[in-house]
């Protein structure tokens, strides 16, 4: 069967990575997930300085660091989960703290940090069989990907899903703190200059408020059959 390229955007915690990991898994393609690359440059930024909750982000010096930056990411382990890596350390779990989610957007929005991410992903793609989750892989990443997703739920189900995970992994967050971060980078990421967040023109739209995990992976994997008749 013809590999394709498969792009599934949306909303920040709208259920996006766990849908395209595992139809990536399923269909036997490679997932990249777009959003660890923007949040492992956050946690660079962080751990170097250049990023504080007071002052913000210094544009200049990171834009400045930028070659220095190096991200990949492990095959999957036992937990089924491909790690990102930042300069050859595992920040799996450091860049899904509450700390990179609050300045991660206020990154996305710097276009040099954007126009380095995009060629890696491209790079990903050469070889078509991917799936890939993000904000603008289906405008800007990979704007004649064969099949593309767009995927929306409130975002105050959005946050209970994020509470749910991050509780999960021993994260002290309250709901309130977590809706807050929700809706300020969904007003970042959808109002930037640079490739902002919004549904491609052939995206299909997905609605998934009242769907489990299980009913949206069958509503994918159906899309994905179908297409291919
Ligand atoms: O997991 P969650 O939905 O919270 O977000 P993510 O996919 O990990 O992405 C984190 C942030 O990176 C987003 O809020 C965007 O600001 C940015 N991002 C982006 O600008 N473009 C992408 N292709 C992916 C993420």
């Amino acid at each position: 069967m013809k590999k394709i390229i498969i792009a599934i955007d949306g909303y920040s915690s709208s259920g996006k990575s766990t849908m395209a990991r595992d139809l990536a898994r399923r269909i036997g393609y490679v997932y990249v997930d777009s959003g660890a690359m923007y949040r492992a440059v956050t946690l660079y930024a962080i751990c170097h300085g250049m990023a504080t909750a007071e002052n913000g982000v210094d544009t200049a010096a990171l834009v400045k660091a930028l070659p220095d930056i190096h991200i990949s990411f492990t095959p999957a382990g036992s937990d089924g989960i491909q790690h990102t890596m930042l300069n050859g350390v595992d920040v799996e779990r450091e860049i899904r703290d509450m700390q990179v989610s609050s300045l991660v957007s206020p990154v996305a929005v710097i276009p040099e940090v954007r126009h380095r991410l995009t060629a890696l992903q491209q790079e990903y793609g050469k070889e078509k069989g991917i799936v890939m989750d993000g904000r603008d892989i289906g405008t800007t990443v990979f704007p004649d990907a064969e099949m593309k997703v767009f995927v929306n739920a409130s975002p105050e189900e959005r946050a209970r899903r994020r509470v749910k995970e991050l509780s999960a992994k021993g994260e002290n967050v309250t709901y309130d703190e977590v809706l807050e971060n929700i809706r300020e980078r969904d007003r970042i990421d959808t109002t930037r200059k640079e490739s902002p967040l919004r549904k491609a023109d052939d995206a299909v739209l997905l609605d998934n408020d009242n769907m489990t995990i299980e009913q949206q992976m069958d509503w994918l994997l159906k899309l994905y059959e179908d297409r291919d008749r």
